[in-house]
């Protein structure tokens, strides 16, 4: 059987630079019809020319007032640190050791990977998140348990186990060999699995020694097929950190780029304290800089600054993420305006359909999965997010003087959450209505 979602429809197919004067960047229907079948986007129209096709097996479901858009996806997020959102600590080191690094030690408990799973996949589906790139623990169990609960509810998902083997308390630390047995092991059963897909996940330069970050870039030429997710540049006592740790490096980009863990794969979280020969290195390997707002303005980082990059390489590439527990949303909705607000205090003002286009088909494009998830193309998996506009009393009453869809996306930038998310599809599957908790 086929499944008609009618509703208003937004889908990107490029990057609209020009805002709304980039009309072939985007379809927006007013009376839309998404046709899937076998979990699949077989069709996009006008309601009144799809509805032709029916007398078929057709389950309608209107939407209407609300906006149907591909769902969210979130490039960074740690799903051990579900426990550590709000965690009341100062930088990133204090923060990591007195917080971060203790909570990750309950995943070796019995039971404990499985039930935080489950809590997170709830928590993206609440808040529209239909695809995630996710670190791990260090431990096995903690991917076992992650991919488990994503095939189950097959949800298109990027994960990896965290390889960290130093500076770190000793249960959270594996080896340079334990680090790069256990990562094949998890590749050679889950990649590729359903939807799921493995990442190779060295935490950042300073839990690993040279030895594993050799191996690590071993994992990536035996498999240039997988992401690579770390970290990078987020804050300047790190930064000193990996210059003391590797004393031979021009700066602590050029450590990444020595062990080969570099290209268009790679995910590189924060970027925020770059020199232009580490921007440079960015771009040229066409490695993604991932701005992480919620989690950069609650640690204390500093402001990720769009401009500068794309300055010195306009096609430099870049996605949004949550960062997740330094991140303190789920939501891309407060990702995005807590982004916004970053990048206008700095005189960067981003229009809200480019915001929209980010969380949907930008950060596909950043993972490399454009074709498979953040746009309605035909053959597109049907992930998909039902946004309502008036979700709450405030945002009802400010809905009453908003005339156009670039208000509308600006407003539920502003003020949503969880609560502006009225349905989410999961391969053409309600997935919010049906939450049991
Ligand atoms: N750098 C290394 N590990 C982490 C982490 O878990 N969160 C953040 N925000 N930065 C990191
Ligand atoms: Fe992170």
């Amino acid at each position: 059987t086929e499944l008609l979602l009618r509703g208003r429809i937004l889908t990107f197919h490029d990057e609209p630079l020009a805002g709304e004067t980039s009309p072939e960047a985007f379809i927006y229907l007013e009376d839309g019809a998404l046709l899937v079948r076998d979990g699949k986007v077989v069709a996009l129209d006008d309601y009144a020319r799809l509805r032709g096709g029916e007398g078929r097996n057709v389950e309608v479901i209107d939407h209407h007032p609300h906006l149907i858009m591909p769902g969210f996806i979130d490039t960074h997020i740690h799903y051990p640190q579900m426990q550590v959102v709000g965690s009341y600590a100062g930088a990133l080191m204090e923060w990591l050791n007195k917080y971060t690094f203790v909570e990750e030690q309950k995943f070796s408990n019995q039971g404990h990977p499985e039930r935080i799973a489950s809590a997170l996949f709830d928590e993206l589906i609440r808040h529209g998140t239909t695809t995630a790139a996710a670190y791990c623990s260090v431990h096995k169990a903690s991917v076992q348990a992650f991919f488990t609960e994503a095939h189950r509810r097959n949800m298109r998902m990027i994960a990896g186990k965290v390889m960290m083997d130093r500076n770190a308390p000793p249960s959270l630390l594996d080896t340079a060999q334990s680090g790069y047995d256990d990562s094949k092991a998890l590749i050679d059963e889950w990649h590729g699995k359903g939807r799921q897909l493995y990442a190779i996940t060295p935490r950042f330069a300073p839990t690993s020694t040279p030895e594993q970050l050799e191996m690590s870039g071993t994992l990536v030429r035996e498999h240039p097929e997988l992401h690579v997710q770390t970290h990078l540049c987020e804050n300047n006592a790190e930064i000193a950190f990996v210059a003391e740790l590797f004393p031979w490096s021009r700066d602590y980009t050029h450590v990444y780029e020595h062990y080969g863990l570099l290209g268009p794969k790679t995910l590189l979280g924060h970027c925020i304290h770059l020199t232009d020969a580490e921007i440079g290195a960015i771009a040229n390997s066409a490695s993604v800089a991932v701005f992480c707002p919620t989690s950069n303005l609650f640690i204390g980082s500093g402001l990720f600054d769009l401009a500068r990059l794309r300055a010195s390489d306009p096609q430099v590439r870049t996605a949004i993420a949550t960062d997740i527990g330094g991140g303190t949303s789920y939501s891309m909705l407060r990702t995005l305006d807590e982004g916004y607000k970053i990048l206008n205090i700095q005189g960067q003002r981003y229009h809200p359909l480019r915001s929209f286009y980010q969380v949907t088909l930008g950060n596909a494009r950043a993972l490399s999965l454009e074709g498979n998830i953040g746009s309605f193309v035909l053959g597109a998996e049907a992930d998909c997010v039902v946004l309502n506009a008036r979700a709450t009393p405030a945002m009802r009453i400010r809905m009453e003087t908003v005339e156009t869809l670039v208000e509308e996306l600006f407003l539920m930038q502003t003020m949503g959450d969880d609560r502006t998310i009225a349905e989410v599809y999961v391969a053409g599957r309600a997935a919010k209505s049906t939450l049991t908790s």
